[in-house]
């Protein structure tokens, strides 16, 4: 199961990723705001983070104007791994190399077409592992550090 979450501006792209996701036979906990009244995303983000490191959801998706306060808020949740990015090569290599287990973009930069790109080709990656694999314990690690 994906989780996914939004902001108030997201609300229109996120139900058109839920339907290409469970199109692709993927289950969604959808986590909202279902509202266009103005929302916070960090609140969003920890949700849909949590249920990522407890391991209720395998990944998940977050959708706020940019994409970018989602994924720093994403950030902060030890065991995250979110990439913000507005094309698809970067989510597929963000998954093949890093590992990243929350996708985040942007509703006021990408369009929806554009946005089932990003998230077909970050879905249907694989984690390469090998050589990358010392590396995400590097990042790791840095966790480990931080009081
Ligand atoms: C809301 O206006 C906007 O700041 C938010 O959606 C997001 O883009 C923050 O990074």
């Amino acid at each position: 199961m994906y989780a996914i979450g939004n902001d108030h501006t997201g609300v229109a792209l996120k139900e058109i990723v839920i339907k290409f996701l469970e199109e692709k036979g993927i289950q969604v906990k959808d986590f909202g705001t279902q509202s266009t009244e103005a929302s916070n995303y960090p609140e969003i983000a920890e949700a849909v983070s949590n249920s990522v490191v407890s391991g209720e959801c395998e990944r998940g998706i977050l959708i706020c104007g940019t994409g970018v306060g989602m994924s720093i808020a994403a950030n902060k949740v030890k065991g995250i791994r979110a990439l913000v990015c507005s094309e698809p090569f970067s989510a597929k290599l963000s998954k093949q190399h890093n590992n990243s287990n929350i996708l985040c973009f942007g509703a006021r930069v990408v369009g929806s077409e554009m946005a089932k790109m990003i998230v077909e080709n970050w879905v249907d990656a694989e984690y390469q592992g090998g050589r990358h694999q010392t590396r995400v314990d590097m990042i790791t690690d840095i966790e480990k550090r931080q009081k």
